[in-house]
């Protein structure tokens, strides 16, 4: 095995004096396609945001085998809305590279080669006060992926989408797995859970991992180490 992209060992973390994530050991390899289920409050969102570099850790390790330029890991936030900061698609996607300090050049190749990933190229002039929610997240995904991130972590992602969207982001991610690069999904329904290399379980403040297929059984036996399991969405 080469070594992972990320490797998380033994983090804790805590909210004044609540602790919320205690010994979490966590490794993610370049390609993999990664789904972290669990319940409301268990702590998924602040797992992503200490791997994307938003909140420190409290104790342990986090290590990313991130590019010399760009940002390791990058997070789409759960409300995308939060995130947009230019008027129009590509001024958003411009902003990210800029502030990395690349080259007007640069950053026009990178936002260019970004939104035509995510498929919002010809949009490029809209207004993002007009795009949909689903056209929202895909321009958050094409933010972080003109930053150069390796890992790119989306909380959410599908709340708010109907199955075509949903089915029109998956695309997007399993595009930017091919590429070498491992995608994060943080959820609390488990939306096909096949689809994924991966499964994580946040459960106590800890994580449980395992390809589906063997994470299969552990999530039928959810109810007897979760006090209240996460629901299901659906299967496939
Ligand atoms: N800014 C904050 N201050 C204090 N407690 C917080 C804050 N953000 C989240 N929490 C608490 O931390 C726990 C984990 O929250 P979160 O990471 O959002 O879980 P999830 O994303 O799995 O729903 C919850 O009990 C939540 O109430
Ligand atoms: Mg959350």
């Amino acid at each position: 095995m080469p070594e992972p992209l990320l490797k998380i060992e033994g983090l804790a973390f805590s909210f004044d004096r609540t602790p919320v994530l205690s010994g979490v050991n966590l490794e993610i390899h370049a390609g993999e396609n990664c789904l972290l289920w669990g319940l409301n409050g268990s702590g998924k969102t602040t797992l992503g945001k200490i791997i994307a570099g938003l909140l420190r850790p409290g104790a342990g390790r986090v290590n990313i085998n991130g590019p010399e330029d760009g940002a390791p890991a990058g997070m789409v936030l759960a409300e995308p809305d939060r995130m947009l900061l230019g008027d129009t698609v590509l001024e958003d996607v411009y902003i990210g590279p800029e502030n990395l300090g690349f080259d007007r050049t640069e950053v026009e190749r990178r936002a260019f080669q970004a939104l035509d990933y995510v498929n919002l190229l010809d949009y490029r002039d809209r207004p993002t006060a007009e795009l949909s929610t689903g056209e929202r997240k895909r321009l958050a995904v094409a933010g972080a992926l003109a930053m150069g991130v390796e890992l790119l972590i989306l909380d959410e992602p599908f709340a708010f989408m109907d199955d075509a969207q949903a089915e029109r982001l998956f695309t997007v991610l399993h595009g930017i797995t091919e590429s070498g690069r491992s995608t994060l999904v943080l959820s609390g329904h488990l939306l096909w859970p096949k689809r994924y290399d991966r499964l994580f379980v946040l459960c106590d403040g800890a994580v449980k991992s395992g390809q589906p297929d063997e994470m299969a059984r552990y999530i039928d036996d959810l109810t007897a180490v979760c006090s209240d399991p996460p629901e299901t969405v659906e299967g496939g």
